[in-house]
């Protein structure tokens, strides 16, 4: 159990800090933005506040992080399910036998291998603030995703197995379009 004398000891340097270099907590107060309000506002502008508060809000990175650093880390979080969703279409086909279903199956793990290289590439836009080239690939990943999820709209329709995998990742994309949004100048 950590006692008070360590807690303030940590405190303290901290503290001093704060008192000798007040034009640099100026500039890390200013970086700073991505305060509970802030990323409740972005929650609150989504489709589903309540997937937003599960997954970008709670997100422990989310307090140190910049709004460069929100945008990367949803964008992060997209490649994560991107990832989880390929095992799943991995699993499901491994005990799919029906034809239709395996080749709806082996369209949508070409379509998620491509919506991975073009979340990757956002991921590289992103860190290089190329937010217009950002939006491009997040576009054009999800439209792959949602490729996925329309060929079960076909005859024979049936629901896809894996449309709470397609509707996170399109969740998790409008997330990252509403924090570029805030932070292309307008
Ligand atoms: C999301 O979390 C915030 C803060 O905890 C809360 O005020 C809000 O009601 C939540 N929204 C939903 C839809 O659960």
């Amino acid at each position: 159990m950590a006692s008070p004398l360590c807690f303030i000891s940590l405190i303290l340097p901290l503290a001093v800090i704060c008192a000798c270099c007040p034009s640099r907590t100026a500039a890390i107060r200013f970086e700073t933005k991505a305060d509970a309000a802030l990323v409740q506002s972005i929650c609150k502008e989504s489709q589903d506040p309540d997937f937003c508060n599960r997954t970008l809000a709670v997100d422990p990175r989310v307090a140190a992080a910049s709004m460069d650093g929100l945008a990367m880390l949803s964008i992060s979080l997209t490649i994560d399910q991107l990832q989880t969703t390929s095992d799943n279409i991995a699993s499901i086909l491994g005990q799919t036998s029906d034809p239709v279903g395996r080749q709806r199956l082996g369209v949508c793990r070409t379509d998620y291998k491509d919506a991975l290289g073009q979340f990757r590439r956002a991921s590289s836009s992103s860190d290089a603030r190329a937010y217009w080239d950002v939006i491009d690939r997040v576009r054009d990943g999800t439209n792959k995703v949602i490729d996925c999820e329309n060929i079960y709209k076909r005859d024979p329709i049936s629901v896809s197995p894996i449309t709470t995998d397609n509707h996170n990742v399109i969740k998790l994309s409008e997330l990252t379009l509403i924090i570029v949004d805030k932070i292309l100048p307008h």
